[in-house]
């Protein structure tokens, strides 16, 4: 058995079968994100047969993306659309050289035998992104086992990697491990000849001559249940044909290379002009092939555990719209993404279904719209061609299953915080990284400085939120007590390694009656600074906490700590702690309060977006962060006491202070009794705050 060495790199094995289109822009994405790819092609020669393609912008897109210029194998830009009865009269004729100018890439008419070799050998050569693919001709796959990722070919041998794709076309062996054995290709009433002549001999002959002038010209002869598709490719110098006719008048069968008869083609189309009849009949009869048209019936998915289906293995196309080759590489290029490098080998199967959310709708949606436009013209209801083109053409595949497989990483996660901006997925912050994993602060060092006075209670409880009931002291003295506390914290990992300073008003023996009658208690904080953006934001939004900006310098020596607080030069406070002397760390709690509060109450107030709701708030409620739910739990390592401490605070004025004036004019109004305690403390682990809880 090939195949069975152990592979725990972190580039996938990925068996692809069959070397069409598909399969080829499957292989060739897949390599260059890295991956181990093999591609099992069951013809000798996995050539492709002689036809022309469409490649649509969505198409050409992608396939520019991954290395291929069509132009440079001779595709020709579509640049007109001409449409005839069948009696030769001109209905319609439109030029698309300045519609198409809205697409980023052209719209490219090529010849598929070039396309396939460009895509063969880019997939194939040693230069380029990642390792060469391994195409393996003449090797059928007869089964696939989509749990093991292992496919048989007929001579027995057995490969196995970590996916199997089925890009084998609509008559796939694979798919009746996605699906069942149930769903066949079926023929949806139609066949069509199919052959290619060079330009030269239409332009050259008088009777034909003026359908073939223009470059980029793509015609179409219209009878009631059967038609002519004529487009050039191959720098404008070979003209393909496509004629779709009624199944019973031609002999074709399931085979797409089956050989046609040219007097059969010529009599399907007896009675059209016979001026298309000439150009008909420069068809060579040696390379003349005549297919049926196969149709499917939707399948209920395309993957099963380690298997998945594109292009039409997935969903046969009909080839009214140009469309089938360019959904293959749209689904192509879904894969390379979902499955880009680095991915582990566990999330496969999710990864795969992933895949075939993102593509199930579109290529239905698209598939839909080829049946409706080869529906006969008397069954034909009125189709808005633009809203097809547009759905067709304005799609990047690459970008936007980027987009789904971002979305998808980030709902892996369950509760992550998300907050603005969230175009660019959760943000990171004291609580969880960009992926939403909780972070750690345990190595995280924290000082904290406070100073704790006896004030006016009278004054404190003006600071209350405005028309709020329930907020009250537990004392009924006129005396109260608060703490100005200023904690420097460090080596935080949300911040690489790096901190800030904060500084906060602590009220002290506040409660919050709630409406049923429950009391909280603790420390209320009308304001909090903070000396840097990222922690006043998160803080804001993912707290609710009143935080602001303030510069906030600590000088700190043996004895003392004294702190200057500012905005843009204009000092605003100024706070000492003297002779400080060393004591006993037990016994302290390391609350960034500066006390033996049981939490921290604040009031959250968030306005409403717009000029009718203005002076509305969209939220607005108590906050209340209870010390003992904190985690981790701070461990202070070192307590200092001051003998002596002040704090001097200066209103400014609005020139001064424009955005603060208000706020700190506030807090200089507040008289000190007497300072009845002030230390440092020293220690490690800060708690991320996320014991934050809304009180009503
Ligand atoms: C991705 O494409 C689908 C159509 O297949 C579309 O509905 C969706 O809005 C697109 N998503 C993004 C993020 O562009
Ligand atoms: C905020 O404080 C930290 C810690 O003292 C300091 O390193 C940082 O420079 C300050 N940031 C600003 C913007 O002043």
């Amino acid at each position: 058995m090939n195949g069975t060495t152990e592979h725990r790199s972190d580039r996938l094995k990925i068996l692809v079968v069959g070397a069409g289109i598909g399969g080829l822009t499957a292989g060739l994405a897949l390599r260059q994100q890295g991956h181990e790819v093999l591609v099992f092609e069951q013809s000798r020669f996995a050539s492709e047969a002689g036809a022309a393609i469409h490649l649509a912008p969505n198409a050409n897109g992608i396939l520019r993306r991954l290395g291929i210029w069509a132009e440079n194998f001779g595709a020709n830009r579509m640049q007109k659309l001409t449409e005839y009865n069948s009696m030769g009269e001109k209905m319609r004729s439109m030029g698309l050289e300045e519609a198409n100018k809205m697409w980023q890439h052209p719209w490219l008419l090529a010849h598929r035998i070039y396309l396939h070799d460009a895509l063969k050998k880019a997939a194939t050569s040693a230069q380029g992104k990642g390792g060469p693919v391994k195409l393996h001709t003449s090797s059928k796959v007869v089964d696939v086992d989509p749990r093991a990722a292992r496919v048989t070919l007929a001579d027995g041998s057995e490969f196995e990697g970590d996916i199997v794709l089925g890009a084998d076309g609509v008559h796939s062996r694979a798919r009746s491990r996605v699906a069942g054995s149930e769903f066949k290709p079926f023929c949806c009433g139609k066949s069509a000849f199919r052959f290619l002549i060079p330009r030269k001999a239409a332009q050259e002959d008088e009777k034909t001559s003026r359908f073939v002038q223009e470059s980029g010209e793509l015609s179409m002869w219209y009878g009631t249940d059967r038609r002519v598709i004529m487009y050039p490719t191959s720098n404008n110098e070979m003209l393909n044909f496509v004629c779709v006719h009624p199944e019973a008048e031609s002999e074709a069968g399931d085979d797409w290379n089956k050989g046609g008869n040219l007097d059969r083609m010529l009599q399907v189309y007896q009675g059209f002009d016979p001026a298309l009849l000439a150009l008909l009949s420069k068809a060579d009869p040696a390379t003349l092939k005549v297919w049926k048209l196969l149709d499917m019936e939707v399948l209920p998915t395309w993957t099963n555990e380690r298997l998945a289906l594109l292009g039409d293995a997935a969903h046969p196309f009909l080839p009214h719209q140009g469309q089938g080759g360019a959904v293959a590489i749209e689904d192509a290029a879904s894969l390379a993404v979902v499955l880009g490098a680095g991915t582990p080998r566990e999330e496969i199967p999710d990864r795969l279904k992933l895949y075939e959310r993102i593509r199930y709708d579109r290529a239905n949606r698209i598939q839909d719209f080829s049946r409706l436009m080869g529906a006969d013209l008397d069954k034909k209801v009125k189709l808005d061609m633009f809203a097809f083109t547009n759905f067709n053409f304005g799609h990047d595949e690459w970008d936007n299953s980027s987009q789904k497989l971002r979305e998808w990483t980030w709902d892996r996660t369950p509760n992550v915080y998300w907050r603005m901006p969230i175009a660019f997925g959760p943000m990171p912050g004291p609580r969880q990284t960009h992926f939403g994993v909780a972070r750690q602060a345990t190595e995280s060092t924290f000082t904290t400085a406070s100073i704790k006075f006896k004030t006016s209670r009278t004054l404190l409880q003006n600071l209350f939120p405005r028309g709020v009931p329930g907020w009250r002291f537990k004392s009924p003295g006129t005396v109260a007590y608060a703490s100005f506390s200023q904690t420097t914290l460090n080596k935080m990992e949300w911040l690489g390694g790096s901190g800030y300073n904060h500084l906060g008003l602590y009220i002290h023996g506040v409660e919050y009656e709630k409406q049923n009658g429950d009391v909280v208690s603790g420390a209320y904080m009308p304001i909090l600074f903070e000396n840097l953006t990222d922690p006043i934001v998160s803080g804001r939004e993912e707290l609710g906490m009143p935080k602001l900006y303030s510069s906030i310098d600590v000088y700190r020596r043996a004895t003392s700590y004294r702190i200057n607080t500012g905005w843009q030069g204009a000092m605003w406070g100024r706070f000492t702690l003297e002779n400080l002397k060393e004591v006993e760390a037990a016994g302290d709690g390391g609350s960034i309060s500066g006390d033996n509060d049981a939490g921290i109450l604040t009031y959250r107030y968030m306005p409403a977006v717009g000029r009718s709701t203005k002076g509305t708030a969209e939220a607005a409620y108590p906050v209340y962060v209870p010390f003992k739910d904190e985690v981790p739990q701070p461990k202070p390592l070192r307590v200092f006491e001051a003998d002596k401490a002040s704090f001097k605070i200066d209103k400014l004025d609005w020139e001064a202070l424009p955005t603060l004036h208000h706020v700190i004019e506030r807090l200089a109004e507040l008289p000190v009794y007497e300072v009845v305690a002030a230390k440092v403390v020293e220690g490690v682990g800060v708690p991320d705050v996320a014991a934050a809880q809304r009180v009503e």
